[in-house]
Parts: structure tokens; sequence; C-alpha cells
């Protein structure tokens, strides 16, 4: 057996990349030097947006997008219960009330219909929703015409956690994830797309919401002369928000720009993943392959398989146990985030209450995706999964 470990995701850093960060650690500038506008330039020419504001991680972005769109205490905001945790605590960082929606049993991203439902049944009781954050699950575009068809209809803003999508195309768009939602945001982190280490980025078209944004990345201080009380000299700033130091390094950036020069031959090494995968698993009664919708390009964050622990006799930790002992370690996308003990004791969520998710949960296994694999790897991968699913 070969001795390489496999986990779910993994980065891939090159001679190149090494050669970018030790440049700048050389330069004058570790951080708010010209490595982070380039970055953001290059991030903009990227996903076709107007303005990008590069920040400490993925959470910090979704921060300041509920903080500049002006999330307060009791507004109602909706996101998915299959996500990661950072989709709904930065609802809590703003004070508002999270809720949830099931996810579509095909996409697993959130199930526009019964968001509509659930919009009506809050009409029904005199309120309406502050906003969506939705989820491009695993890399997979939500169905993003419909969300703004109801944006547009029952006023909420609209969030785009583009963490996971990197690189996806809805209707051939590449840009789709700003042409949408009102902001979106992007995670670096090392087993994304590109990585910077932690980092992130938040996308818009929306000229107020990047200053916003901007501000508040900086500890809410600004040194523009029409929104300071009065200007005593070139030293002069006033704080005029509440703020963060969400900032990104040069360093990270540096890696950043470099990074994102690879990432249509990321996606491209995850799609054939992706392949070998639907492939070796869609004729086996065991598994189920993940869908994917007719208008988009999966970005592949994750490869989710279902597998039907309920029809096997091994159960699903015995499953990983076997498997890790395969050097293959199998990882869960997600535990629903209405079961967290946080989620049940503070807001009442119990089990049953999004049935499609909790399903899910009970089969979802993300399995090894991540361009320096190999094809001898993914059959050693391939052969163990299907072996102990006995
Ligand atoms: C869907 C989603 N949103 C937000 C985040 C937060 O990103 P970060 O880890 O960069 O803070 C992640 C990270 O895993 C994520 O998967």
């Amino acid at each position: 057996m070969n001795n390489k470990f496999y986990s779910y995701g993994k980065q891939t850093i090159e001679q190149d990349d090494i050669d970018a960060v030790v440049e700048v650690l050389k330069s004058d500038w570790l951080t708010q030097g010209p490595k982070v506008l380039e970055f953001e330039n290059a991030l903009s020419e990227k996903f076709k947006t107007k303005y990008v504001s590069a920040v400490a991680n993925g959470t910090a972005g979704l921060h300041l997008i509920g903080l500049a769109l002006g999330w307060q205490k009791n507004d109602i905001i909706i996101t998915s219960p299959i996500t990661f945790l950072a989709s709904t605590n930065c609802i809590l960082y703003n004070n508002a009330i999270p809720d949830f929606v099931d996810i579509d049993k095909d996409y697993y991203t959130i199930d526009v219909n019964k968001l509509e439902e659930k919009i009506k049944s809050y009409l029904g009781q005199g309120k309406n929703i502050k906003a969506v954050v939705a989820v491009d699950y695993a890399g997979q575009p939500c169905d993003w015409k419909s969300l703004r068809t109801l944006a547009d209809k029952y006023e909420f803003q609209l969030v785009n956690d583009n963490c996971h999508a990197l690189g996806a195309t809805y209707n051939n768009d590449f840009g789709y994830a700003v042409k949408f939602a009102d902001a979106a945001n992007l995670s670096f982190h090392p087993v994304k797309h590109i990585t910077t280490g932690e980092g992130g980025a938040v996308l818009t078209n929306n000229e107020e919401l990047d200053k916003k944004i901007k501000m508040l990345r900086t500890h809410g201080v600004t040194k523009d002369e029409k929104l300071m009380e009065k200007n005593e000299g070139p030293w002069y700033y006033e704080m005029i928000e509440i703020g963060f130091n969400y900032r990104i390094t040069d360093m990270q950036s540096a890696l950043g720009i470099n990074q994102l020069k690879k990432l249509d031959s990321f996606i491209k090494k995850r799609r054939e993943i992706a392949k070998h995968y639907d492939n070796v698993f869609s004729n086996e009664e065991k598994f189920i392959i993940p869908e994917v919708n007719d208008n988009v390009e999966h970005a592949y964050h994750l490869y989710p398989l279902q597998i039907k622990f309920e029809e096997l006799e091994i159960n699903r930790k015995e499953y990983f146990e076997k498997l890790k002992e395969k050097n293959i370690l199998l990882q869960v996308h997600y535990i629903p985030v209405h079961l967290q003990p946080f989620y049940r004791k503070h807001f009442r969520f119990k089990e049953g209450d999004f049935p499609v998710a909790e399903k899910f949960y009970q089969r979802e296994v993300s399995i090894p995706i991540y361009p320096l694999l190999e094809d001898k790897d993914l059959e050693h991968i391939a052969e163990n999964l299907k072996k102990f699913a006995k």
C-alpha cells in the first residue's frame, strides 16, 4: 500500500507560489501595501465584479456583508442547514434571527419553492424576511434566477455564500455570483480552490456597500473628506463606525495573485476527478453520485457522495475507521446547522425540522478531491470505498 494520506481537500503550492511570497517578505510592505490592491483587481477581473474587498477570511467577509447591509436585532435571515457554521453565525454576529429552509433533494442547495412557502408563512404573521444567505454548496450554484425573482418580489437582500463555488458557471457565466446577489463572499482556506492560508474576499457591484465594507474591515475609520466632520491635516482620520481589523496581508495577497492564475487548471482537474468518481459510482446500487443541474458547471470544492448506510451491514463510524486504516480520511459536510446544540438551545430547532437535510446528513460522505490526486490515488480511494460498503 502506498503511504500517502488522503483528506477530502488539500492545497497545491508550487515553487512559483513560494517565490511570490518570499518576494513580498523582502519588500517594504508586509501588510497594507500594493499587493492587496493588485489581488483585489485580479479578483475583480476574474469574477466580473466592480468592487472587491480582500479580507482576513471568509467568515469575516460574511460578518462585514451583514454589517454593511444593516442587519439588526429581530431581522429574520434565512439560510440552508447544509452549510458551514459561518453562513449562519454571521446572522448572529449582527444580532439578527436565523432561520432555515430545507435543501433541494437533488442539488443540495436551498429549495426555492420551500423558501417562498416560508416567506408567505412569515407574511401571514405580519413579518417579512430581511435577507437570504444562499450557499452554492459543494460548488454547485443555487437556482439564482428564481432567488433573484423572489428577492425582487418580496424585497429582501440576497447574499451569495460563494465559498465552495469559485470557478463555477451559471448559464455559462463565470461572473454569476454578483450578477444575482447584492454581495458574495469567497474563502481562500487551504481546502478551497485557491488558497492564501487564511483569507477571503467580498464581491459586490454596489459602490455604497463596498465603501462600507472597506471602512468596516479597518476599524470603521475613514479619511474621506465627504464623510469626516473636519480635517486637521495629513495625519488626520475619523472613526465613524465600530469596525474591526479584518485585513489580509501582502504576503497572502501575493500568494492569492499567483494561485488565481491557476484557478482554471485547478478547476479542470477537479472536474476530471469528479468525472472519474461519477463513472466509478454511478452504477453502484449503494452509492448516489452528486447530480449536476443542466445550466451550471460545478466547481467541485467537495465531491459529496451519498452512501446508503441504512442498507449496509457496516455503520458509518466503522466505515470511516476502515477507510482511515487505508489512509483515506473522509469527512461529512455538514452536520445540519439547526441541530447544533447552540442553535437548538437558543432558537428551539429540533430533529425533523428539515427532513431532506437530515436524511442527506445520514448519507453524505465527502471523498478526496483536489488537484494533486493522480489516477493511481483515485483508484486506491475508489477501490476501498467500494470494498467496505458491504
Ligand atoms: C460555505 C462556507 N461559508 C463560509 C466559510 C468560512 O470561510 P473561512 O474558513 O475562510 O472563514 C466556509 C469555510 O469553510 C464555508 O465553507
